[in-house]
């Protein structure tokens, strides 16, 4: 079914940002270099993302509340810029304590609690590379992430460290291990040789020399999926900070007395560009919500925080409209004046939803770990048209090429690529130059998605050109889940496929022939699953897994995934002239 263009929010219903009414002029009005005028940035004296987004406050609205927090008992806290400064101080301290020094990288494994975001801009305050890792992760991905980076430093829970401690032998780089345990709100305790977090920030001075500065320092370290071999570690400089900035005014539409909240969590870069940085940087109050998605909950957080803008996620969208519209009825849900999503293909339908039950279309916008910050957006101010990702920011060129890299004429499909040099664009993809110079090709930067433009320049989803699974909008890399299965004494062979899920987009299903000895049942299925939900995370692990005898490879033996997906879709298996023989 197509759907007409839902006509832009009402104007009585948006405050209209004087130069942002019209395109031509938010295009024409535009350059980074007086967007970095305008937030005093210097860059041998304060290019951090910490001052932009902190302490750069302290001058006018020191007492603003940067964070509201919820816990999910329900507790409730709340911290202005000041708080965030002196207590973000005293961790860049503790961390100088300790002998910490620029560069040098620092993972922070917990959940949305205040502490992840004092020890995430504390460390970026003395120039450490931060890594947020997302708390469901199980020892697998923290190990690999930390080994790959050389880690030195580690923060978490005593209850998160309980489940990954075993690992640490296995990790020669890592010095120090800092336990954040407010009120022993978690359970479990502080091992020997571990620091805590309380003690160490009680004796700390909120008194900070020198913060490091510089544009191209780099930041936060974000792994993210491919294809083949482990996730790779995309690397961030400070001058994301600009284009997060620039966004969350064009795309989120961010203004000074906004209550703004994302649901992502900053283990994925949804979470540090848009639920640390943009709002921030905009000095606007954003809400932190500890817990997960539960209808009645989202939908009372937005009424009691008076939530006006909303960035959150196509699946989390679908659940909602599963849920039905009773449960936004009993809310007073009229604070919320523009709703935003990424990271999945939005459907139509549920733009449409958006317009019946939240009275505005839902905006849906595109980037990408690599991207850093939005780059294809469907502007407060103009027409959505269901199903398309939008438009591109001010300063961003993308296009549709063939599989030379030329570019191709509206309405036709194709790679959809940028042509490099934003400002939010990751710098390399650590310790992997040559992977990282493999994605641009032709003076493109190749997403690795398809996707084609009409003649009015919006832009429309397709797929990946890959077989990396969007599973909820985390990519998940079917080498990982594979190589997880493989370790279990049972798994012979395993061959990972994303399949069509109607509310996660995909699922992680796998195909595992076992070794001679055991035998296909429901029992080794359910043990497989909770070994790699162990190992992995829940969002990873394999939600269907089929026995077969034999997986398709390549005479080189890699696994056809293709041919997988063909058998679970029921489609022709198209070319197989690779296949080894039986
Ligand atoms: O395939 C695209 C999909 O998510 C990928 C990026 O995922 P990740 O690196 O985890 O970044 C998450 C931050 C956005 C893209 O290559 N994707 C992202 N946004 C959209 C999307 N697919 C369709 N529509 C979108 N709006």
């Amino acid at each position: 079914m197509d759907y007409e263009p839902i006509n832009k929010i009402p104007v009585e219903k948006m405050k209209v940002r004087p130069n942002l009414t019209r395109e031509a002029e938010l295009v024409a009005g535009f350059d980074w270099v007086s967007l970095e005028k305008e937030l005093q940035l210097e860059e041998s004296v304060n290019y951090n993302l910490a001052y932009a987004a902190i302490d750069r406050h302290l001058k006018n609205q020191p007492d603003k509340v940067a964070m509201i927090w919820e816990g999910k008992s329900g507790e409730q806290e709340k911290y202005s810029f000041k708080d965030l400064a002196l207590l973000t101080n005293k961790f860049a301290n503790v961390l100088l304590g300790l002998g910490v020094k620029k560069g040098d990288r620092i993972f922070i494994f917990m959940a949305r609690l205040p502490e992840l975001y004092v020890a995430f801009f504390g460390g970026l305050k003395i120039g450490a590379v931060v890594g947020p890792l997302f708390s469901a992760f199980g020892p697998d991905p923290v190990r690999d992430r930390l080994a790959d980076s050389g880690a030195s430093l580690f923060i978490t829970t005593p209850d998160l460290k309980a489940r990954v401690e075993h690992i640490f032998k296995e990790l020669p780089a890592l010095k120090n291990i800092i336990i954040v345990n407010k009120n022993n709100r978690h359970p479990g305790s502080l091992g020997k040789d571990e620091i805590s977090y309380e003690t160490a920030m009680e004796k700390a001075s909120p008194q900070l020399g020198k913060m490091a500065s510089g544009k191209e320092n780099h930041s936060i370290i974000h792994y993210t999926s491919g294809t083949t071999g482990k996730p790779k570690g995309a690397v961030h400089a400070h001058n994301a900070l600009i284009q997060h900035y620039a966004t969350g005014k064009w795309a989120l539409d961010l203004h000074e007395d906004d209550i703004y909240w994302c649901t992502a969590d900053p283990g994925w870069v949804t979470g540090t560009s848009y639920g640390m940085s943009a709002p921030w940087t905009n000095g606007v109050t954003q809400l932190v919500y500890e817990g997960g998605y539960k209808a009645s909950m989202w939908y009372s957080l937005i009424e009691k925080y008076r939530v006006t803008v909303w960035y959150t996620a196509p699946t989390a969208i679908r659940m909602l409209m599963k849920a039905g519209e009773k449960i936004p009825a009993e809310h007073d849900l009229s604070t919320l004046r523009h709703i935003c999503s990424v990271g999945e293909p939005l459907n139509p339908e549920a733009v449409v939803w958006g317009q019946r039950v939240f009275n505005q279309a839902i905006h849906d916008n595109w980037w990408q770990t690599e991207t850093g910050a939005i780059l294809i957006a469907n502007y407060a101010f103009m027409s959505v048209r269901p199903g398309s990702m939008g438009r591109p920011t001010p300063g961003i060129t993308p296009e549709i090429v063939d599989d030379t890299f030329n570019e191709l004429p509206p309405g036709q499909e194709g790679n959809l690529a940028v042509r490099p040099g934003w400002p939010a664009m990751f710098r390399t993809y650590w310790n992997n130059k040559e992977l990282y110079e493999s994605r641009f090709k032709n003076g493109w930067y190749i997403t690795g998605d398809r996707a084609k433009k009409d003649k009015d320049g919006y832009f429309w989803f397709i797929g990946r050109t890959d077989d990396v699974i969007n599973t909820a909008g985390h990519l998940v890399g079917p080498f990982e889940v594979e190589s997880a299965l493989l370790e279990h004494p049972a798994v012979a062979e395993a061959g990972v496929i994303g399949k069509p899920d109607p509310l996660a987009m995909e699922v992680v299903k796998a195909f595992v022939a076992l070794k001679d000895g055991f035998t296909p049942s429901d029992e080794i299925r359910r043990e497989l699953m909770q070994f790699c939900r162990k190992k992995l995370a829940a969002a990873s692990a394999p939600r269907e897994i089929e026995f077969i005898d034999k997986l398709p490879k390549t005479r080189s033996g890699k696994i056809m995934r293709r041919l997988l997906k063909a058998k679970e879709l029921g489609l022709p298996t198209g070319d197989t002239s690779t296949l080894e023989d039986d």
